[in-house]
């Protein structure tokens, strides 16, 4: 599934975390899969708005345990593919100023993966250095729209061992398909997925 990029197709693990199905952050995320899937990597998907992730519940088990949380749903898909993904996409809405709470809980479920980090140990399988793209989407121009996201993302990111982190950003988006009559969103976020995957120098 994953591996130096170059020797291989490169796997790119994507979150869509907006409750509205269709609405911007999924038309952004679509056209950013295509430059993706075009750039020749292997893309897979997950709504997270129709998966099962229960909050964290601090019960410290993955500090007990080494690292392996004891609630049973759909999050645990994700540990693998957390650690082991080429590029990461998150792509989420601003609700409250913050990221959603979709995207939220599956964040906090990554405390197993923090614990591990913070025991020095490494959490990612890849050996090559992992990029990740937020795509981020509100309703107002406030001008620090994305500031809480931009937070709790580069504690994730850290998390993870992600050090190459990208984003692209909307304000003043709030319609469910606002987004199509942006100039040039579509092809940014187009744009955006097809350089996540371009190899990096260290990767030719
Ligand atoms: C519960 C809720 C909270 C929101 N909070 C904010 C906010 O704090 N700031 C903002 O600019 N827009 C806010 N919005 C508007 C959304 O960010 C905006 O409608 C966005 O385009 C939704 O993206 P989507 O179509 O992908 O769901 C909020 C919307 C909802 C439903």
């Amino acid at each position: 599934m994953t591996g130096p990029v170059g020797s291989k197709r490169v796997h790119v693990t994507a979150f869509a975390c907006s409750p509205r199905r269709g609405g911007n952050t999924d038309t952004l995320l679509d056209s950013a899969i295509t430059g993706a899937e075009e750039a020749g990597a292997l893309v897979e998907r997950f709504n997270l708005r129709e998966m099962t992730i229960a909050p964290c519940r601090h019960c410290g088990a993955c500090a007990d345990g080494g690292g392996d949380c004891m609630i049973e749903d759909d999050m645990q898909r994700l540990y693998g593919l957390l650690r082991g993904a080429d590029r990461i996409i998150l792509a989420s809405p601003v609700f409250f100023m913050g990221l959603t709470a979709q995207a939220k809980a599956m964040i906090d479920r990554c405390q197993p993966l923090w614990v591990m980090r913070n025991l020095g140990e490494s959490v990612a399988c890849a050996q090559h250095e992992r990029r990740a793209l937020h795509i981020g989407v509100g309703g107002s121009d406030f001008e620090h729209l994305f500031d809480a996201s931009r937070l709790v993302l580069a504690s994730w990111y850290w998390t993870l061992q992600i050090f190459d982190r990208r984003e692209l950003t909307f304000r003043g988006i709030d319609a469910p398909d606002a987004i199509r009559d942006h100039p040039t969103a579509l092809d940014d976020a187009r744009a955006a997925g097809r350089a996540l995957v371009a190899p990096g120098i260290a990767e030719k």
